[in-house]
C-alpha cells in the first residue's frame, strides 16, 4: 500500500563550481526563490514530478544560472541546453540535449517522456519536437546574457583555457531539483547550458542518466552538477544512489564525491533525498549554490564552501 501524507521535501541547487562573491547574493536568492515558489504546491498535494520542473522552471528563467536564460556559449557563440527529468515511480525519463531556442528545456524533456515511446531527442531533432508540441521558440539572443557574451568573448581565443576551468574559477551552474511527495513518490530535474567554449553538439552529463540525474522510489534521487565529462564516467547519480542502500544520506553523498574525485579527478556537487526522506548533499567544488525546505516550509538557502 502507498504512503500517504509525508511531510514532502524539497531540494535545489543553482550549479557548484567557484561562485565569485559578487554573484553570491543573486545565487542564494535565485535557489530561495525556486524553493518559496514550489514547496507550497508540494504542501498542496502536487506530485513531486510537478514539484522538480516548476522549481527548476524557476531556475532555468533566472538568468544567473547556467539553464535555460543566461547560459554559457559554446565555441561558435551559439547557446545549446540539455536537461532530464525522472519518475521515481517507474524509473520513466526524457531528456533533451543540443536544445536551441527553447527557455524551458525542463518542459520539454517531460513531453519527451510523456508523449513518445524515446527518453532522449537531440538537437534539431529536439527542436523540432518541442515546435510540434507547442512550445515557443525564441530569438537566440532572448537566451543570450551580456555577462556570457563578456566571458565567451575572454575564452575564446585563450588556448590555455579548458573546459573543467570554470569549476574552479568561473561560471558553471548547472540547476537542478530533487522532490518526494506526500505519497510518497521521488522526482528529479536537471537542466544546464553545459560548460563554456563546448564544441556544438557537446553533450555533458546532465542528460544522461544516472549521470546529472537518478530517481527511483526504492533509494532515492540525486541531481548532479559540476564539470560532466567527469560525472558521467562514474554515473555521479546512479552511484549515490545506490550508496543511499548502505548509508545514510549525508554519507553517500559524500561517497559520491569522494569516488568522482578519486577515481577520475572530477569536479562537481550532487543534492538528493534518500527513500526515508532525508535531505543529502556533497561537493568538491569551492562553493556550491543550493537551498531546501525545513520542517513544513521554512527555507533554508546557502552558498555552501568546500568543507575542505
Ligand atoms: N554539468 C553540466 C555539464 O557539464 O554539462
Amino acid at each position: 500500500m502507498q504512503k500517504k501524507s509525508l511531510i514532502p521535501r524539497l531540494i535545489v541547487h543553482g550549479g557548484a563550481w567557484n561562485i565569485p562573491a559578487a554573484y553570491h547574493a543573486a545565487h542564494l536568492a535565485g535557489v530561495r526563490a525556486a524553493v518559496e515558489q514550489t514547496y507550497p504546491q508540494l504542501l498542496d498535494g502536487c506530485s513531486a514530478l510537478d514539484a522538480v520542473e516548476t522549481a527548476v522552471k524557476v531556475l532555468e528563467a533566472d538568468p544567473t544560472f547556467d539553464a535555460g536564460r543566461g547560459a554559457f556559449l559554446n565555441a561558435i557563440g551559439e547557446v545549446e541546453l540539455d536537461a532530464i527529468i525522472m519518475d521515481g515511480r517507474t524509473l520513466g525519463f526524457g531528456a533533451v540535449a543540443a536544445l536551441q531556442n527553447i527557455l524551458h528545456p525542463v518542459s520539454v524533456a517531460r513531453q519527451v517522456m510523456e508523449q513518445t515511446e524515446h527518453n532522449l531527442l537531440v538537437g534539431t531533432g529536439a527542436l523540432d519536437f518541442a515546435r510540434r508540441a507547442g512550445f515557443t521558440e525564441l530569438p537566440p539572443e532572448d537566451l543570450l546574457t551580456e555577462r556570457e557574451l563578456a566571458f565567451f568573448r575572454q575564452v575564446q581565443n585563450d588556448p590555455a583555457f579548458r573546459t573543467h576551468h570554470p569549476f574552479r574559477d568561473g561560471p558553471g551552474d548547472t540547476v537542478g531539483a530533487v522532490a518526494l511527495d506526500r505519497d510518497g513518490n521521488l522526482a528529479v530535474a536537471t537542466s544546464t547550458g553545459g560548460t563554456a567554449r563546448k564544441l556544438p553538439g557537446r553533450v555533458g552529463d546532465c542528460p544522461i542518466v544516472g549521470a546529472g540525474a537518478y530517481a527511483d522510489n526504492e533509494r532515492g534521487a540525486v541531481s548532479a552538477t559540476g564539470w560532466g565529462e567527469s560525472i558521467m564516467k562514474v554515473l555521479l547519480s546512479k552511484t549515490v544512489c545506490d550508496a543511499f542502500a548502505a548509508e545514510d544520506a549525508m554519507a553517500a553523498a559524500q561517497q559520491g564525491i569522494d569516488i568522482l574525485a578519486r577515481k577520475v579527478k572530477g569536479l562537481g556537487g550532487v543534492i538528493g533525498i534518500n527513500a526515508e526522506g532525508e535531505y543529502a548533499w556533497a561537493h568538491n567544488t569551492p562553493y556550491m549554490a543550493m537551498a531546501y525546505a525545513e520542517g513544513e516550509g521554512a527555507v533554508n538557502a546557502s552558498i555552501r564552501p568546500d568543507a575542505k
